[in-house]
């Protein structure tokens, strides 16, 4: 049987031919990115040991609202049955239509391992409910809760995007919580987690630009908050809410917790500090894959290639700071 050995060996060589090759192809395409977490806390997964989320949650209650309902409810994720590496929750306010279709053309554009929703609540507003009801639409890309859309009811809305990632999108390995006026470096991003992390997901992830030692506001401002309303002196380490990454198991765990709390307004201190420590995840520090301002000069002056690989912008662009970028990393 000569023949059919020769054979066995030509595709043997033929196959190593392909592995290589697919291999070289990913590593030249993607670059390589050096992770610079010290001492993680996490733990990426491989592919026999994936979680998932078994959704143990009361559906028509958002912590102490008793009937809560998702007025519009997309369903991105239904025909993903192996599900996916990323689902970005984007809280946004319903008047900010230009910021979500700055997003849609830019870093948010869908593909079949990312999907972006941009989470809402109700407004008072006729004319701007009835543009979020067509925007959906044409999009369907809207989230809408039944609670008033209100700068003290950020809390609502994140835990919201908790819930409905535990209820309608349980197998998806990533979530990124994101601001609206941010710019997401969605393909750095997904070679980020599916390289340096796991495709299959990580177990005890929160990360983010930490923030530790913050003192709680207790004079007139924005952020001002009584001792009735939250008794320590300082917040607990946290993940600042303009991006926030979570690995699939710590949502259903955050939720819970969330569920059965008192309401706090400021919400990321509130998840990702004070329930994070309840549930016991550390916050992982990313700082040094966000773009610095010094870097978008070099990125503006040099190009592209003269800064760090990055993750996210840093808060608070304008919408065309937001496309200008875009247009600089995209070229
Ligand atoms: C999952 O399995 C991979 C190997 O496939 C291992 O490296 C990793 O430590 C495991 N993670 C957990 C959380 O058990
Ligand atoms: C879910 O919560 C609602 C509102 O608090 C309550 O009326 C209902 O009985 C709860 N359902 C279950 C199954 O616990
Ligand atoms: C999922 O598949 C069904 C059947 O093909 C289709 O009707 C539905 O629109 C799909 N959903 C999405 C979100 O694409
Ligand atoms: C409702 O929103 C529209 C569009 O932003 C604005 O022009 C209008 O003044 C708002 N109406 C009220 C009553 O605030
Ligand atoms: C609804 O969307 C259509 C196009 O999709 C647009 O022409 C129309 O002005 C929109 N209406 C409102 C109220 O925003
Ligand atoms: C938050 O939402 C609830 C439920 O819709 C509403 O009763 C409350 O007035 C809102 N809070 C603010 C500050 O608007």
């Amino acid at each position: 049987m000569a023949e059919g050995a020769e054979t066995v060996i030509l595709h043997k060589i033929f196959f190593t031919f392909c592995v290589v090759s697919l291999v070289y192809n990913i590593y030249t395409q993607y670059g390589s990115i050096i992770i610079e977490i010290e001492n993680p806390t996490f733990r990426l997964l491989g592919p026999y040991n994936t979680t998932q989320i078994v959704a143990d949650d009361n559906y028509s209650q958002l912590i102490d609202i008793n009937h809560f309902t998702f007025k519009i409810n997309p369903q991105p994720c239904e025909n993903y049955t192996a599900g996916f590496l990323l689902m970005i929750i984007v809280t946004s306010n319903p008047s900010n239509y230009e910021n979500r279709e700055v997003i849609r053309k830019t870093w948010g554009k869908n593909h079949d391992s990312t999907k972006v929703v941009f989470l809402v609540g109700e407004s008072e507003n006729i004319s701007i409910s009835n543009q979020i009801i067509n925007e959906s639409k044409s999009y369907g890309d809207i989230v809408q809760g039944n609670f008033i859309d209100a700068y003290r009811n950020m809390t609502y809305k994140h835990v919201m995007g908790l819930k409905w990632i535990v209820h309608h999108c349980p197998k998806v390995k990533y979530v990124l919580k994101a601001d609206d006026d941010i710019l997401v470096n969605s393909p750095q991003m997904l070679r980020f987690l599916a390289r340096e992390f796991s495709p299959w997901g990580a177990k005890d992830l929160i990360a983010c630009r930490v923030r530790e030692h913050t003192k709680a506001l207790r004079h007139k401002s924005k952020w001002q908050v009584t001792e009735k309303e939250y008794a320590p002196e300082y917040y607990p380490t946290y993940c600042p809410g303009w991006a926030i990454i979570y690995s699939q198991d710590v949502v259903p765990r955050l939720l819970k917790v969330a569920q059965t709390l008192p309401y706090f307004w400021i919400d990321d201190v509130h998840i990702t500090g004070v329930i994070a420590e309840i549930i016991g995840v550390p916050r992982t520090q990313l700082v040094s894959f966000i773009l610095s301002t010094i870097s978008i000069q070099k990125l503006k002056t040099l190009g592209p290639k003269y800064i760090q690989q990055f993750m996210f912008s840093p808060p608070d662009m304008s919408l065309n700071q937001i496309t200008d970028l875009w247009n600089l990393i995209s070229e």
